[in-house]
């Protein structure tokens, strides 16, 4: 039988992971996968989660199955990280997901089972796994236009052009913040104007926000979020705690679902707690249960949210000092984006030809549409990717 099986495109973020590891240059930069990590290259364990660890393993008794749909004191505790007080907590529904993707991925589901003809429209560009998964459930997609490659800023003209596009029961993927993979991000009027053409049209946000933290502050990044949820009449919402958490590996997320009709939710509670079981059973725990314990208690909370401050300031310095290099270089402002783009990623608008030459002369590796992972970056290793990238022509 496995003789039948196809060979499947190599998903190109993971694949420039393995090349990176591969190269044998002492000097090579991986500016690559979106993982955080410190000025000495280390993805830490955050101070929090180590201390939450420590008391769950002093602490826990058992190990026997959760609730279909999580811990609650999990999926309240990540409802009022992302959504604040936007909206009354008997208005949504909550599920539990291996990581960010799981969430992506139940949210897709529960879109085909509600109604299977849906297209979900996606920002070009958007995370490319959005699309792999999209492609593997076959759910038609459209594109709607996002990124200015010449200003490196967001096409909002262009975006809202596509979006006129939209029908009732379409879907329309959004990142909450921290857009990846270009960095550019709507304004809160543009958001506005966004839900007021998908409210019109009658189709339904879905946000994807896996940064939150790591653009402007906690509450910041929400913001739209948290307006979208209180605005439209349904919301499907994946957030991830990969990054603001660091537990990458623990593999930690939720899909929430937000409906004004209070009176939907537990039907789509029991629909979201079908698909897990039909999925992989109950969602994994320990991040989950090491997340709640953070958020709940006042001094690992305050701890958290001090360490990825600290993280949020130290991209935000580097996004500057990476700008300023640039300029002093260049001569020029026009790099002058990389210090207005927010979160992990910018996408700096080098040709696949630039990209492959920045690889083959100096070992720096970004994805090949010319995203970088700023976290990859150091004080010592600025001013190495500015005069490469001005050396290729950037
Ligand atoms: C990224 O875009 O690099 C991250 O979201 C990691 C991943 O799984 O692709």
């Amino acid at each position: 039988m496995f003789e039948h099986l196809k060979e499947k495109p190599a998903d190109k973020i993971i694949a420039l992971g393995q090349a990176f590891r591969e190269d044998p240059r002492e000097t090579k930069i991986d500016l690559g996968v979106g993982v955080y990590k410190n000025p000495e290259g280390v993805t830490p364990v955050m101070r929090a989660v180590k201390a939450a660890e420590k008391r769950l393993w002093e602490q826990e008794t058992t190990k026997s199955y959760t609730a279909l749909a999580g811990d609650p004191a999990f999926t309240d505790a990540m409802a009022g990280l992302v959504l604040g007080d936007a909206v009354p907590r008997d208005n949504v529904a909550t599920l539990a997901t291996p990581g960010g993707t799981g969430a992506v991925r139940q949210a897709f589901d529960l879109v085909r089972m509600a109604n299977p003809g849906a297209r979900v429209f996606v920002s070009d560009p958007t995370w490319p796994n959005h699309l792999s998964i999209l492609a593997y459930l076959g759910m038609e997609v459209v594109n709607y236009r996002y990124f200015d490659s010449t200003t490196c800023a967001v096409d909002f003209d262009g975006m809202m052009a596509d979006l006129d596009g939209v029908r009732a029961g379409d879907v329309v993927l959004l990142h909450g913040c921290c857009h990846n993979p270009t960095g550019a991000n709507l304004t809160m009027p543009e958001w506005r104007a966004v839900v007021e053409r998908l409210n019109a049209a009658g189709a339904l946000p879905m946000i994807d926000i896996a940064y939150q933290g790591f653009g402007d502050g906690l509450d910041a990044d929400a913001a739209a979020v948290r307006y979208v949820a209180a605005n439209c009449p349904e919301v499907l919402i994946a957030a991830s705690c990969s990054k603001n958490f660091g537990i990458y590996r623990e593999r930690t997320g939720i899909l929430m679902a937000v409906m004004q009709e209070a009176g939907l939710r537990t039907l789509t509670q029991a629909n979201l707690a079908y698909l897990n079981r039909q999925t992989y059973s109950f969602p994994p725990d320990h991040g989950a249960r090491l997340v709640s314990m953070v958020l709940t208690d006042d001094s690992l909370r305050a701890d958290w949210q001090a360490e990825l401050e600290d993280v949020r300031k130290g991209m935000l310095r580097l996004r500057e000092q990476l700008a300023g290099e640039l300029q002093r270089l260049s001569g020029s402002d026009r790099f002058g984006f990389i210090a207005q783009h927010r979160g992990m990623f910018s996408r700096l608008g080098a040709t696949p030809e630039q990209v492959e030459r920045l690889r083959a002369d100096h070992g720096i590796y970004m994805i090949g549409d010319s995203r970088i992972n700023i976290a990859g970056l150091n004080d010592k290793t600025v001013p190495i990717l500015a005069k490469a990238l001005i050396d290729a022509g950037v």
